[in-house]
């Protein structure tokens, strides 16, 4: 299918027309100072496309969030975690859906870490996934910087390494980037290189001229034309383009950024008491707390993924791009539990689950209950992390129904919901009068291959007036649980033969 989107006019008012489907085997770079009109350029080019092709936009400063209202973009915030974002661009590519990542107030480390993350999410998609996406990254040489700056090695090379995945080796898993820099000599030189396509904006440094015109193979003196150029003018080059350097205007756009140049305007007219006005404070000032810049609380992965599962605005004409499967229809409550305590079961069972974070754990339990298409609203990270702490305790049937695990569950809530496996394990072992679980077997409930935090842990439940532990006379520890009459047996805290030594090793 062959899409010429439609750019903005040539010299004579023709329209300038970009190639769609040659774009994304080709991808496009951008070039011009400030203000010469990348980020128009880059609206105008989604806009256009907006109908033809998934679209995910990398957004530093938040300009794009605008596109969501008119096109349906998501919005997803930047500051979550790895685990989140991983998750989340695994999604995007599922589902197909446009989105603006947004890293508007993280800080410009974060901000690497996040994009690169998530790029790499979107890399990492199963072979069924690879459909086409259009990968918009403005102000590229943040991501790509040719040289190292003020930031870590580590997100440098995280965010580098994701920018050279997508320029360089995207194209067979549908990704095509489209990038974006004021100035070329800042950016990755194996980033920029791997573009065919070209659109030149004003440009005033010699270093980035010739950059430039290296990149396009032209002489220096033909690139001297950068110089000039007005704002909202480029010149284009490259297969999805025009074979020869071709001036063009960019046209006009329908959304507006959130930021744009500022403009003058007249002062107010000077009041007479200007510095009464001034050094005057308000009587609540003293009271006020000083206030630091926070970012805005990212959206929960749940709001996320309700918004995923609506339908997006209805596509027009014979676009491929958007289609997706039809709504399920409810399932019975008794079957929707019975799929996901499976799906539960089914994760837990890998010896490693052990030793994943929560929220690993959480998304792959959400990516597969959708596998088995289980319908409703996903469940609450809360409510999951509740139920690991449950299936780690390993209880059986009896001891679950018995009145004295019911007041375990309510004492689990006094501790936060990471250490509730760890509580439940011990107060399972006193339930049952079963050996004290061994250093080894507390790390393995909490996450961590460490015996100096399990004993920690003991330590914390026992501040919290939880537990009371002590040591009979071969060295051997009882926890006692005050509220539930109970203790555990006495059990070696160095033994290794409660855990399966494989796995704790690895
Ligand atoms: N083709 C155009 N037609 C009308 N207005 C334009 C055009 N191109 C840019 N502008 C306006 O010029 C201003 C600067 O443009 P823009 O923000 O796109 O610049 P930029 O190159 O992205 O700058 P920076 O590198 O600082 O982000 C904006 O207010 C934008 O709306
Ligand atoms: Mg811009």
């Amino acid at each position: 299918m062959q899409v010429g989107i439609d750019m903005g006019t040539v010299a004579g008012g023709q329209p300038a027309k970009l190639d769609i489907e040659e774009l994304l085997a080709t991808r496009l770079l951008v070039q011009g100072n400030s203000g010469s009109g990348k980020s128009h350029l880059l609206r105008r080019l989604l806009e256009q496309s907006a109908p033809w092709v998934q679209q995910v936009i990398i957004d530093p400063e938040g300009d794009f969030v605008t596109l969501a209202d008119k096109y349906g973009h998501i919005v997803v915030d930047g500051d979550r975690s790895d685990a989140e974002l991983i998750g989340i661009a695994t999604r995007i590519r599922q589902h197909r859906v446009s989105c603006v990542f947004t890293l508007e107030g993280l800080d410009i480390e974060q901000q690497m870490r996040a994009a690169g993350i998530f790029l790499n999410g979107l890399f990492d998609a199963e072979r069924e996934y690879w459909y086409p996406v259009l990968v918009v990254v403005d102000e590229a040489q943040m991501f790509a910087p040719s040289v190292g700056g003020d930031v870590s090695e580590d997100a440098r090379k995280l965010s580098l390494g994701a920018m050279t995945n997508l320029m360089c080796r995207g194209r067979k898993r549908g990704l095509a980037g489209v990038i974006a820099t004021q100035r070329l000599a800042k950016l990755a030189k194996n980033v920029a290189a791997e573009a065919s396509n070209f659109l030149m904006g004003r440009t005033f440094l010699d270093i980035d001229m010739a950059r430039a015109a290296d990149l396009l193979g032209m002489d220096r003196r033909q690139a001297e034309m950068f110089r000039d150029l007005k704002r909202g003018n480029f010149v284009a080059l490259g297969p999805a383009l025009s074979r020869r350097p071709l001036p063009i205007v960019i046209g006009a756009v329908e959304t507006s950024a959130r930021s744009s140049s500022p403009k003058l305007m007249p002062l107010p007219e000077a009041p007479q008491d200007v510095e009464d006005l001034i050094f005057t404070p308000d009587p609540e000032e003293f009271n006020r707390p000083i206030l630091r810049r926070t970012p805005p609380a990212p959206r929960p992965t749940t709001d996320i993924l309700a918004e995923l599962s609506k339908a997006s605005p209805a596509a027009s004409g014979d676009d491929i791009s958007i289609q997706r499967a039809p709504a399920q229809p409810e399932m019975p409550a008794a079957e929707r539990e019975e799929r996901l305590a499976a799906v539960l079961s089914e994760i837990l069972e890998d010896p490693q689950a052990a030793y994943r974070t929560d929220s690993v754990l959480y998304q792959e339990f959400l990516v597969r209950a959708r596998m088995r298409r289980v319908t409703g609203p996903p469940m609450a990270m809360g409510e999951f992390r509740r139920r690991v702490a449950v299936a780690r305790a390993g209880v059986d049937e009896e001891t679950a129904s018995s009145e004295n695990w019911q007041t375990a569950l309510t004492l689990s809530l006094r501790v936060s919901e990471d250490l509730q496996g760890v509580f439940l394990l011990m107060a399972k072992a006193a339930i049952r009068n079963e050996p004290c679980p061994s250093d080894l077997r507390i790390a393995k409930a909490y996450g961590t291959h460490s015996a100096r935090r399990a004993r920690r842990l003991l330590g914390y439940f026992e501040e919290q007036g939880l537990v009371v532990v002590h040591t009979d006379f071969s060295g051997k520890r009882i926890v006692a649980f005050p509220d539930l009459e109970a203790e555990t047996l006495p059990g070696d805290p160095n033994a290794t033969d409660d855990v399966d030594l494989k796995t704790a090793a690895e």
